[in-house]
């Protein structure tokens, strides 16, 4: 090499840091300032082991934790791993563990087991669990997932004593950008649905996410929980009474979207068991969090208000919001009540909430979010207004913690982007000063707004995947934008990314994909994606089988190469039955006659026919015969896997997936006979669609995580008496049904947004729902005459409105053997493929 060239070298790694950081100068003062609240280094590497202790508790004294200085990595936050030695005198407790337990042991695993352990050193306990994360995922073939996706594979770490060496020099590995998020704003400030999997979450299950979290390598979660007891607090002192908020609050089911003003009252009022049950498992979680190091972001105030405050304060400015998705604007949940931001009781409110907030929970963060124009575009697009709205909202925050930074997601300028040109962009956010605000990219995986917005006009911005909506289930993702998109985005010209994050709607799915997504906070390059699914099948399942390899490839290609670019809502036709006629050809529900529905904050797609003579669509981007294929060789591995949770959870899923995907396909066909009037095909497909119903609860009944009994009882458990039981059960069955209001004839616009396939669902609610809806069909035809519509709409909507109000019980133990089962509706349904080459 020249000298000149090692002279570049030399140049080009003093000065890239260099310009990095003076860059984004705001944003370093505000990290420094962050760790300056971090937990001592002590509780970090408590809370670190603790974690440890949780997961792998046979090896406990096999790592040593240590926190160490940003400086170890040049500033950035990182972690290390290496292979130690201690001295057997040092350790009593090991030396006694050793004599005791392996007297007859060969002293060469003695003395391995005696000596070595490995040191991690990361610069917050999160670096340090993800540290022993990367170590027992790349060393030792461990994964972790949530429970509910069939929880973690450790059976293939080695005992302490034969864990594996990492190279000589250590490991060390750092984060390109300062930021993992977690939680989608969307969904619980604003809509849905982390909350929509949180909702029912008591300690224990809380306590399992951190750790999640943790060991993934979040460091930047929300933490919204509880929230509500903050505002009654706030509220009562500005002279609302307790009463008065009654029909402000949303039931437990409902708070998104009772926080983001969209609706106000149903499925409540909140007792104030809830609200203080709640505000204690939030000091709860909030000092885990602290306790690992990360940074919870709060609420902050938005200007949705009660009634009431608009007759205690009759000259302040309040507007009133329009419908949101009621059937008839009924005022009881209907058009609740915004504070506009230039009002001096905005800033009166939002201060005394970020207060209250500081003294209940302490001094724990700077970084607030609020989405005060996310579904509420501001009355005129002067930039100057916008700014002064955008001032008003910071001023909020601030005049509360003088170093606040607001969190922004960034989904309206997709949603809203006719109203959000460049000038409105530009002012809304330069309207704080630099550096006081963060922007979510909110949905980078599919619509990255940081390429057509220079950067977002300079503001620091975090890379969100946002994967999920409405908490559906469905197998679904696109793991080539997750593996080089956040990468892309850092080395883009100009770049102010400052995060990679996750802002899913629901949890709990899809494991694959937040796996991915979650090293990228981690991993300066792109990820080869057919390699890593490889050692990813092997992690997961805790074995090599080549079946299931083969099987993965296949489903990178298709289910987890959805490169349409719509959002996945699933709108498969067991789960979302379409409300249509086909006699006259049309959709006729309200929902479904606009060609891109608002329902929940901003234009989800719900894909409705072009035409209305076209028969309605679910979403379809892949090839169902070459996932048939997969579900296959998934089978064939099931003869070396079957004793994998890991296994099974995928098992049933693929086996769902591809049922409900011929389901739409059996549809289809059902009403091309009807259309044709031949009785005897509407007939014999109408049936095979409701034995795929059927089959499918069976399957899913195969497996505790698809169980409807697991979310009631899980519901009912946090009632402290028999009203609280009944609004809980209440509130869990209306969410993932009708999910909002009806009257006699009209089914609620937003029926099945929080759709499941869960089993108890399908067979108690879905079944029945399309046998009387085929029911009509068929009397229709027999008969010749037309199809009684409204007639079906009753009979549904009463049907529906009984079962909310249900108390039955279903079960939240798994019955049966989703191998077997998996292998017998694959012969059942597709059989004569087996025997083609
Ligand atoms: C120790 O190992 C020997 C030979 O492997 C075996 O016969 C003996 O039973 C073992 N003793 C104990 C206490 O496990
Ligand atoms: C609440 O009412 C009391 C008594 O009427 C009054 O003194 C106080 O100023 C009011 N508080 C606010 C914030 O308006
Ligand atoms: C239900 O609401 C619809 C409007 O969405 C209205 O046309 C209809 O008359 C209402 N039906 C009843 C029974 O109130
Ligand atoms: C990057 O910033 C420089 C200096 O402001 C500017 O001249 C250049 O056009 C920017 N590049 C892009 C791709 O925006
Ligand atoms: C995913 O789809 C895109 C566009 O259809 C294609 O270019 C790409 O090769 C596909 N990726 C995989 C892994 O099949």
């Amino acid at each position: 090499m020249s000298s000149l060239s090692i002279l570049c070298l030399i140049l080009f790694f003093t000065l890239l840091p260099h310009t990095i950081l003076s860059k984004l100068e705001p944003v370093e003062a505000l990290l420094n300032r962050l760790d300056s609240k971090l937990s001592s280094s002590s509780v970090q590497e408590s809370a670190a082991k603790a974690v440890l202790q949780r997961l792998l508790p046979t090896h406990v004294h096999s790592f040593d934790f240590k926190i160490v200085s940003k400086d170890v990595c040049g500033g950035q936050s990182c972690f290390l791993i290496d292979n130690n030695r201690r001295s057997i005198q040092n350790d009593p407790k090991i030396m006694y563990i050793l004599v005791g337990l392996c007297a007859n042991v060969s002293s060469s695993i003695i003395s391995h087991l005696l000596h070595l352990y490995f040191r991690i050193r990361g610069t917050t306990g999160v670096e340090i669990t993800s540290g022993l994360h990367w170590y027992i995922k790349y060393w030792c073939g461990a994964h972790v997932s949530w429970d509910k996706t069939g929880g973690i594979q450790i059976a293939s770490v080695p005992s302490p004593g034969s864990l594996p060496l990492v190279k000589d020099k250590g490991v060390r590995i750092q984060r390109p950008v300062p930021w993992n998020y977690y939680q989608n704003v969307v969904t619980s400030s604003c809509s849905t649905l982390p909350l929509d999997s949180y909702v029912w979450w008591d300690w224990e299950k809380w306590e399992k996410e951190i750790d999640w979290m943790a060991l993934q390598g979040i460091n930047l979660p929300l933490a919204f929980t509880g929230q509500e007891s903050i505002w009654q607090k706030v509220f009562m002192n500005f002279n609302i009474s307790k009463e008065d908020l009654n029909d402000f609050f949303g039931g437990p089911a409902f708070l998104a979207w009772a926080r983001m003003g969209n609706l106000h009252g149903w499925g409540g009022p909140l007792s104030q068991n809830w609200l203080n049950q709640q505000l204690l498992l939030q000091k709860q979680i909030l000092s885990r969090m602290l306790e690992l190091g990360m940074t919870p972001v709060l609420p902050s105030f938005s200007g949705n208000v009660p009634a009431a405050l608009k007759k205690i304060f009759p000259s302040a400015k309040i507007t009133r919001l329009g419908d949101w998705n009621t059937v008839d604007g009924n005022p009881k949940w209907c058009c609740t009540y915004l504070l506009d931001p230039t009002d001096p009781l905005f800033i009166e409110i939002g201060e005394a909430f970020i207060r209250l907030q500081v003294a209940e929970y302490g001094d724990v963060t700077d970084i607030y979010n609020c989405d005060t124009f996310n579904e509420n575009s501001p009355p005129t697009n002067d930039p100057k207004f916008i700014s002064s709205l955008g001032a008003a909202v910071y001023k909020a925050m601030a005049k509360g913690d003088k170093d606040a930074v607001w969190l922004m997601q960034g989904w309206l300028f997709y949603s809203d982007s006719v109203f959000w040109k460049p000038p409105q962009m530009k002012a809304l956010l330069h309207s704080v000063p630099v550096g006081k605000m963060i922007v979510l990219d909110l949905f980078a995986d599919v619509k990255p707004i940081w390429k057509t917005s220079s950067q977002f006009y300079g503001t620091p911005y975090v890379w969100c995947m946002l994967h999920n909506f409405g908490g559906n289930i469905e197998m679904y993702g696109i793991l080539d934008a997750i593996s080089s998109g956040p990468v892309d985005a850092r080395v883009s010209e100009n770049s102010t990314m400052v995060g990679v994050g996750m802002c899913m709607e629901g949890i709990e799915q899809n494991p694959v994909v937040y796996e991915l997504m979650s090293e990228m906070a981690f991993r300066n390059k792109k990820v080869q994606v057919l390699e890593w699914l490889k050692t990813y099948a092997h992690r997961r399942y805790g074995k090599a089988v080549h079946q299931a390899e083969a099987a993965w490839e296949i489903l990178y290609r298709t289910v987890y190469n959805c490169t349409d670019g719509i959002a996945d809502h699933n709108i498969d036709f067991i789960v979302k039955f379409p409300d249509w006629n086909p006699s006259s050809g049309s959709h006729i529900s309200k929902q479904n006659q606009m060609p891109v529905t608002l329902t929940l904050p901003g234009p989800r797609r719900y894909l409705s026919p072009k035409k209305s003579s076209q028969l309605p669509q679910a979403h379809l981007w892949y090839s169902t015969q070459e996932v048939v294929n997969a579900l296959q060789l998934f089978i064939d591995a099931g003869n070396d896997l079957a004793g994998s949770s890991t296994y099974r959870y995928d098992l049933v899923d693929l086996t769902r997936q591809v049922l409900s995907k011929l389901a739409n396909k059996v549809y289809s066909d059902a009403m091309v006979a009807y259309r044709k009037k031949d009785g005897k095909a509407f007939s014999l497909c109408t049936q095979k669609f409701l034995q795929l119903i059927k089959d499918t609860d069976v399957l899913l009944a195969s497996n505790d995580n698809f169980l409807l009994g697991t979310w009631l009882e899980s519901a009912k458990k946090l009632a402290l008496n028999p009203s609280e039981t009944k609004q809980y059960e209440w509130n869990a069955r209306t969410q993932v049904t009708m999910w909002y209001d009806t009257n006699k004839t009209m089914q609620s616009q937003l029926h099945d947004y929080a759709n499941k396939f869960w089993s108890g669902l399908l067979e108690d609610y879905y079944l029945p729902r399309a046998a009387t809806y085929f029911g009509y069909l068929l009397k229709s035809l027999r008969d010749n005459e037309e199809f009684k519509l409204e007639e079906w709409r009753k009979e549904w909507i009463s049907f529906s409105t009984n079962w909310q109000a249900g108390t039955n019980l279903y079960p939240v133990k798994a019955k049966g053997d989703s191998l077997a089962i998996s292998r017998s509706l694959y012969d059942k349904y597709f059989g004569q493929y087996s025997n083609e080459p």
